[in-house]
């Protein structure tokens, strides 16, 4: 287990599309996964794709915790090795998004809310579900990782992006 340096946007592994998994029971897969869930609770986040930690690999972790969702739901660790996203309800919601790879910024991102998930797990079994609201934004983030695209480049309205910080300072000047 280690924790790896997480890649900023420009790199160019965050920018291409990531290859396929064969064979998601190797003993490399079981240890990029190992190092992907340590480098995630280090940062910490509730997100990591393998090209941000410099693999262009199609796997991602992500857990949500309890009361980041719309619902209030806790979504278990979850490893998602060659997923396929198909929209259920393409019904676009802004909400606000950050990623490791562009440490301190964020901005508003309009996603479908409803989706489907194709996926294999780690013991090469399919996994088939729906996720709905800001779990299904988690999933699409992480997943749009293993196609170069990261949130900004999802963005309609650049006004809305920036450094955290910055925008908690002027929402404090309104008090
Ligand atoms: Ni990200």
């Amino acid at each position: 287990m280690a924790i790896l340096p997480i890649l900023r946007m420009g790199h160019p592994v965050l920018m291409a599309v990531a290859a396929p998994i064969d064979d998601p029971t190797t003993p490399e897969i079981v240890a990029l996964v190992d190092d992907l869930v340590e480098t995630m609770h280090d940062a910490p986040g509730i997100g990591l794709a393998a090209p941000q930690v410099g693999v262009g690999k199609r796997l991602v972790i992500y857990s949500v915790p309890e009361g980041r969702d719309d619902t209030g739901d806790e979504q278990p660790l979850t490893m998602l090795i060659n997923p396929e996203i198909t929209v259920l309800d393409d019904t676009l919601e802004e909400g606000f998004e950050g990623c490791l790879s562009l440490p301190g910024m964020g901005g508003r991102v309009n996603r479908p809310t409803h989706i489907r998930v194709r996926a294999l797990t780690l013991d090469g079994t399919a996994l088939d579900y729906e996720a709905e609201g800001f779990h299904a934004r988690v999933i699409q983030h992480e997943c749009d990782h293993l196609d170069g695209i990261l949130y900004p480049m999802r963005m309609s309205d650049l006004s809305s992006f920036g450094y955290v910080k910055e925008m908690i300072a002027k929402n404090d000047d309104l008090d």
